[in-house]
C-alpha cells in the first residue's frame, strides 16, 4: 500500500503492466483450480467421478511463502472451507432432458460422468465453463463465479464414425472455450471426432440469460459421421435452489458431419468410400480435437488434433465451417495452447495420447497470422504457412522411439503444453510437463529467448508427496497456466503422483498450484511456491498404481491438478 503514492509517477516510463500493479492494488482476485482426481470413495480407476475446485484469494501466494496456513474457500452457500465437490455444485439429481423431454435419467444415473478437467473463464470473469473427461461422458457445465452456483449442464451428442474398418460409437468433452464476445461456448468433443457449439444470450448488464445448445452448428471432423445420441441438458435447481437453464435446439446438418474439407480432401485420412483425397503434408490421421482455440479477430477457431495437421474454423456460421487446414508434416500431434498477441495466434504441440508418447514427443511451437484467415471464401490447403517459432532438434519424430520415460534423472522426452502470454504482451511462456520447464518466447522477434526450469529453485521439494520413497522428490509437472491480473505471477496447474489424464508424462510429486513469479518485465521467471492440494478420498485400486515410464506409485494422494483460471473481480 505504501507505494501507492508514488507508483503512478513512476509509470510514464515504465511498461502498461506496472500501471496495472498499481491500480489493483486494492483489488482482489480468485485462482481456481480444477483437480480431476474423484470425489466419489470406492471408484476402482483413477478419476472416474466428481472432482474438486479449489479457490484461493490471492493473499494465499504470499501466505504460503511466508509458511502460513492457507484455506481454500467454500462454494456459497455451503458453509466452512473448500474444496468443494463437483456434485455440490451440479446435483447428481439434475433431470436430463432431451428435445422432446426428459430422458427418464437424472446425472447419478448416467454413466462416465468423469472427473473436472477444464476450467476456462469467460471474457467478464464471471462466469466458468466446466468441462468433466471421460471416454464415453461428454458432461460440460456453467458456473457463476460470483456465487460459485451452477447455472447450466450439457451432455454433448454421440457420434458413430468409421477409421478404416471399424465403426466406433462415442464422445467426450476434452475442453471447452469462450468466443471472445462470450457468446458462444465451443465444446471440443474429443472422442467424438467433433467440434459442437452452444449459443450464450447475454442481458446488458453481461449476465447469461440464455444457454442452447445448437445441433445445426456441430461440425464433425472424422469419417462417416453419424449421430447416435442427441446433445442433452439438465434441469432442476443448484445449491441455491435457483433453476439452472438450458436447452437444446436446431438439427444435425450433414453439411457439418461430411467427410471432406472445402478442398475436397478428406479431413480424416483413408475417409470414404472408395477412399477420398488425402490432404497433402502427411494429412490428418486421427482428428480427435484436442483444444479448438477461438481467436479475438473473424471469429476464427484454431483446432488442435491428436494426430497432427490443424483445421482453423469459423464459429459463428451454421453449422461451423473450415477456413483453413494442414498437414501433420507442419502441425504435429496432441497440441493444446494457444495464445493470441497482437494478430498472432501461437499454437504448440505436445506429447500424442496413450502409451505411444513414447515416440511422438515433441516440443514445438507455431505463429499464426490471423489476418490471413479473415474474409477468405476460399483457400489453399496447407497454406499460408504457419511460421515455426521453435522445433526441439531433441524432438523424436514418429519414426524414432524414445523409451527414456519421465523421471527427472533420465527422460530427454519433451512435452510442450500449457502457453501464456504475459500481461504486457511480450512473452509467451510455454510450458513442458517432462522436463519441468518453461520456454520464453520474445514476441515482438517470434524468438525463443530463456527457458527456466520449474526444478531450479527446489521449491516442489517441500510440497512432494512422502508416502513413497520411489517418487523424486523435487519433480513439479507443469499443465495448463493463466497470468495474474496485476502481471506478476503465473498460476500453473500441477499435476500429481497418481495422474488421471496422460500418465504417461504427467506424474509430478508436487500437486496443486505452482506459483511463478515474473521477472524482468516478464522474460524470466522463477517457481516461487506451490499452492498444495490432496485428495485422499479412499479408491479400491490395486497399488502400485502401474505409470508408464514413472514411478509405480504405492502411496495415496489422488490430487491431480490440471487446469487453472485466475478469476479478476475488478472486472465483475
Ligand atoms: C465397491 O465397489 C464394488 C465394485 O464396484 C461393489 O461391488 C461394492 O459393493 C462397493 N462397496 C462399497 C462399500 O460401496
Ligand atoms: C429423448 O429421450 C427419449 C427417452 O430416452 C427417447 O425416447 C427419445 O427418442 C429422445 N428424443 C431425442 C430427440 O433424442
Ligand atoms: C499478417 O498478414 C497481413 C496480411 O497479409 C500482413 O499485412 C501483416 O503484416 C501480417 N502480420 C504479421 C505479424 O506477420
Ligand atoms: C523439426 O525437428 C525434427 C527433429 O529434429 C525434424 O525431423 C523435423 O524435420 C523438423 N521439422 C521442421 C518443420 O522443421
Ligand atoms: C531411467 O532411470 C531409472 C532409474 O532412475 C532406470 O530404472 C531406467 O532404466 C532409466 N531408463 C533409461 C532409458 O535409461
Ligand atoms: C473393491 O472392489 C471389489 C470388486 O472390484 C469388491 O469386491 C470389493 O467389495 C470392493 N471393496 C470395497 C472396500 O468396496
Amino acid at each position: 500500500m505504501k507505494f501507492a503514492l508514488f507508483l503512478p509517477l513512476l509509470v510514464v516510463s515504465f511498461e502498461t503492466t506496472q500501471a496495472d500493479v498499481a491500480s489493483t492494488a486494492k483489488k482482489t482476485y480468485e485462482i481456481w483450480a480444477a483437480d480431476q482426481s474423484s470425489t466419489v470413495s470406492n471408484q476402482t480407476a483413477l478419476g472416474l467421478r466428481g472432482g474438486r475446485l479449489w479457490i484461493w484469494t490471492d493473499d494465499a501466494i504470499q501466505k504460503t511463502i511466508s509458511k502460513k496456513t492457507v484455506v481454500p474457500l467454500p462454494c456459497k452457500p455451503k458453509p466452512g472451507v473448500g474444496p468443494c465437490d463437483w456434485f455440490d455444485i451440479f446435483s447428481g439429481a439434475l433431470i436430463q432432458q432431451n428435445s422432446t423431454g426428459p430422458t427418464g435419467k437424472t446425472l447419478q444415473d448416467l454413466e462416465n460422468v468423469g472427473v473436472w478437467h477444464g476450467i476456462v473463464k469467460d471474457p467478464s470473469n464471471k462466469y466458468v465453463l466446466a468441462s468433466l473427461f471421460a471416454k464415453g461422458g461428454g458432461y460440460v457445465g456453467i458456473i457463476d463465479t460470483r456465487t460459485r452456483g451452477a447455472v447450466a449442464l450439457f451432455r454433448v451428442t454421440k457420434y458413430s464414425y468409421t477409421e478404416g474398418l471399424s465403426t466406433t460409437s462415442d464422445r467426450s468433452v476434452h475442453m471447452t472455450f469462450w468466443s471472445a464476445d462470450g457468446l458462444y461456448c465451443i465444446v471440443a468433443n474429443l472422442h467424438g471426432k467433433a467440434i459442437e457449439r452452444i449459443n450464450i444470450v447475454r442481458n446488458l448488464e453481461g449476465d447469461i440469460t440464455s444457454a442452447t445448445f445448437d445441433k445445426a452448428a456441430s461440425l464433425g471432423l472424422g469419417s462417416g459421421m453419424s449421430v447416435v445420441e442427441s446433445a442433452t441438458y439438465f434441469t432442476g435447481t443448484n445449491a441455491y435452489g435457483r433453476p439452472l437453464i438450458g436447452g437444446v435446439t436446431g438439427n444435425y446438418d450433414t453439411n457439418g458431419l461430411s467427410d471432406f474439407t472445402p478442398s475436397g480432401k478428406c479431413k480424416e485420412n483413408g475417409c470414404a468410400l472408395p477412399p477420398g483425397v488425402k490432404g497433402g503434408e502427411g494429412g490428418r490421421t486421427n482428428n480427435r480435437p484436442v483444444c479448438p482455440v477461438p481467436s479475438s479477430q473473424g471469429n476464427l477457431l484454431y483446432i488442435t488434433l491428436s494426430g497432427g495437421g490443424l483445421f482453423i474454423g469459423n464459429i459463428i456460421t451454421t453449422p461451423m465451417s473450415i477456413v483453413g487446414e494442414y498437414g501433420k508434416n507442419i502441425i504435429f500431434g496432441a497440441g493444446c495452447g494457444g495464445v493470441e498477441v497482437a494478430g498472432k495466434f501461437y499454437i504448440n504441440s505436445g506429447v500424442a495420447s496413450g502409451p505411444q508418447g513414447g515416440s511422438q514427443s515433441y516440443f514445438a511451437v507455431w505463429a499464426f497470422n490471423n489476418t490471413e484467415y479473415l474474409g477468405t471464401p476460399t483457400y489453399e490447403e496447407n497454406e499460408p504457412r504457419p511460421l515455426m517459432v521453435y522445433n526441439d532438434t531433441q524432438n523424436t519424430m514418429e519414426t524414432t522411439v524414445n523409451p527414456t520415460g519421465q523421471l527427472p534423472s533420465n527422460s530427454t522426452r519433451r512435452d510442450s503444453h500449457g502457453i501464456v502470454v504475459t500481461r504486457n504482451q511480450k512473452y509467451v511462456h510455454t510450458f513442458d510437463r517432462i522436463q519441468a520447464q518453461a520456454f520464453v518466447i520474445d514476441t515482438s522477434t517470434n524468438k525463443g529467448i530463456f527457458s527456466y526450469s520449474m526444478r531450479d529453485s527446489n521449491v516442489c521439494k517441500a510440497f512432494s508427496v512422502t508416502d513413497d520413497s520411489n517418487i523424486p522428490a523435487n519433480d513439479p509437472s507443469p499443465d495448463l497456466v493463466e497470468a495474474s491480473p496485476d502481471g506478476k505471477y503465473l498460476a500453473i496447474g500441477f499435476r500429481g503422483p497418481a495422474p488421471v489424464t496422460f500418465a504417461h508424462t504427467t506424474q509430478g510429486s508436487c500437486p496443486g498450484v505452482g506459483i511463478v513469479q515474473l521477472q524482468e518485465n516478464g522474460g524470466k521467471g522463477k517457481l516461487v511456491t506451490v499452492l498444495r492440494t490432496t485428495n485422499l478420498t479412499p479408491d479400491n485400486i490395486t497399488t502400485p498404481l502401474m505409470i508408464p515410464g514413472g514411478v509405480n506409485y504405492a502411496g495415496t494422494e489422488r490430487s491431480d491438478i490440471h487446469m487453472v483460471a485466475v478469476i479478476d473481480h475488478k472486472l465483475w
